[in-house]
């Protein structure tokens, strides 16, 4: 598998090859014996490899492990909502995770699995291409930003910023599932979302030389 910063591959159709094999490295993974041998699938991520918008939530639960896929509990069909609002739907962005396996238990994730899944998630960025990434929640927000500031006092800022060989807009938002336990915070994330279509109407920012 490429390291994040390689040169990335051009044509779309290469780079959709390129994420199949990434694809088919993670499926495989055992960086994480205790997750590996929990997990029923890993939840590699779903929806338009060439996208515009990605979002990045924290890790599987018991749901979207047995089925494979991201975000299809509660916090995904608010998610849902929240993208129909704006005039989307899954088939327009992608969708993938800071884990690619479900914690046991839906605990945390720990450091150590962090930084052993975050290669795959900046291979995704990479062949994706998306110009604008919105973290769900405090865990993708802190590895993105690679900083410990709290989604509560950063959320609804975007900040363009470098993120292996590519650069991004990484708009952070709050996790459905937090907005899901309280009104304030839903409040907060849709008028967060409302502002996504701007964002992306804007021209992607400059990449670094290669
Ligand atoms: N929560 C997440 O962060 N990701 C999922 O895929 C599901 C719930």
């Amino acid at each position: 598998m490429l390291q994040p910063g390689q040169a990335p591959v051009q044509s779309a159709s290469e780079r959709r090859e390129a994420l199949k094999s990434v694809w088919a490295a993670a499926r495989v993974c055992v960086r994480c014996p205790e997750l590996a041998s929990a997990r029923a699938h890993v939840v590699f991520g779903a929806g338009n490899a060439d996208a515009d918008l990605m979002f990045v939530g924290e890790a599987p639960g018991a749901n979207e492990d047995a089925q494979g896929l991201p975000f299809v509990g509660h916090a995904g069909k608010l998610l849902d909502r929240l993208l129909d609002e704006i005039g989307l739907a899954r088939g327009d962005v992608f969708i993938a995770n800071t884990l690619k396996c479900r914690p046991p238990g839906n605990r945390d994730p720990q450091p150590i699995e962090i930084e052993n899944c975050r290669e795959y998630l900046y291979r995704q960025v990479e062949l994706i291409e998306p110009s604008v990434i919105c973290t769900l929640g405090n865990f993708a927000t802190k590895l993105l930003r690679d900083d410990p500031t709290g989604i509560s006092r950063v959320h609804g800022r975007p900040e363009v910023l470098t993120l292996g060989s590519r650069a991004v807009r990484l708009y952070p938002l709050y996790h459905p599932a937090a907005a899901l336990r309280a009104g304030a915070v839903l409040e907060a994330l849709r008028a967060d979302f409302a502002r996504i279509p701007d964002l992306v109407a804007m021209p992607a920012p400059p990449q670094p030389p290669r």
